[in-house]
């Protein structure tokens, strides 16, 4: 079996102590840039959406997290604060409900983080399901979400869309053909997107995560933190992996007000991944004298 192969049908979400937040190294720190905003996070379910509610939580928002495993959005809802709403974000019937579950509860909606993903791809094995169903979750849904709260947001005078996209928009990657290319198209419907939500002042970009202490992470290294530093460590400058809270501190950012001149634009919140060359932080010249 090769590593990727385990993102398929996302066996994890079989184990539920694995969803529960992380505890990380304090590195939630509360402000209140985003008081009075409404948040709604799809795919809230494990460590990585959750730490992003509970981080916008922290920020003063408030978050309905979308999540299509009942058992896991209700229990990440209830660790962090948010509301849960059971919902699937293929199912544009369950996106109109969730849009008046806002606004009935809270007359507004300012944030929409698209994070929800599907990892499903067998490379160039891939069958014709799985490509429409990952590019289904990961860019149909990201779009018809956000068709959706843009009267709100255009009423309201603004709002912010965030949606996750990855390193893996930009490499090539082993035995993975259909995540890769829907992370690109991501990146490039956030500049559409941005394009055409910018007169009703509605900002969007993507944030590009690299590899993330997310679920996935802590199933296949069986919760062993260093060991998952370790691998990362030669194509991270950081020298280890990304805490979801980090990743999630530059949602919040993009979020707030304080962003208000950034739209269309692809964070990198990788650790210096996607600075680091094919000779990683290797001085590779003196090799040539030895
Ligand atoms: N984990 C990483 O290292 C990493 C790196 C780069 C980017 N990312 C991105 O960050 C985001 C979170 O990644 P993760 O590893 O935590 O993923 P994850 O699979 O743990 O979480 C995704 C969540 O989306 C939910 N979901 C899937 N389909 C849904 C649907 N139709 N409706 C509602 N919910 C649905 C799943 O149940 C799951 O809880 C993704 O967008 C991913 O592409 C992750």
């Amino acid at each position: 079996m090769r590593g990727w192969d385990i993102f398929e049908g996302q066996p994890y979400l079989a184990f539920p102590s694995l969803l529960l937040p992380h505890s990380s190294k304090g590195r939630y720190m509360s402000s209140d840039s985003l008081k009075g905003k409404v948040a709604i996070v799809t795919g809230g379910g494990t460590l990585f959406g959750a730490a992003v509610a509970k981080t916008l939580i922290n920020d003063g928002a408030k978050v309905m997290i979308v999540e299509i495993n009942t058992e896991s959005g209700s229990a990440a809802a209830k660790a962090c604060g948010a509301t849960f709403f059971h919902g699937d974000v293929t199912d544009d019937s369950s996106i109109s409900k969730l849009v008046e579950s806002v606004i009935s509860s809270w007359g507004r909606v300012d944030i929409l983080v698209n994070l929800a993903c599907s990892y499903d791809d067998s490379g160039a094995d891939s069958t014709r399901a799985q490509w429409t169903n990952t590019l289904n979750v990961n860019i149909a849904s990201a779009a018809i979400l956000a068709a959706a709260v843009r009267p709100y947001m255009a009423k309201q005078g603004g709002g912010s869309i965030i949606n996750l996209t990855s390193i893996s928009s930009s490499v090539a990657q082993t035995g993975r053909w259909i995540y890769p290319v829907s992370k690109a198209a991501l990146v490039q419907l956030t500049r559409n997107m941005a394009m055409d939500y910018a007169g009703d002042k509605i900002r969007v970009n993507s944030v590009s995560p690299g590899w993330t202490w997310s679920a996935i992470m802590d199933m296949l290294s069986k919760g062993d933190r260093k060991k998952t530093d370790r691998v990362a460590a030669p194509f991270h400058l950081t020298g280890r992996v990304g805490d979801p809270e980090e990743v999630a501190n530059v949602i919040s950012f993009l979020a707030s007000d304080k962003a208000s001149v950034v739209t269309g634009a692809d964070w990198a919140a990788d650790g210096g991944y996607s600075a680091m060359g094919p000779e990683q932080a290797v001085p590779a010249i003196p090799l040539l004298e030895a």
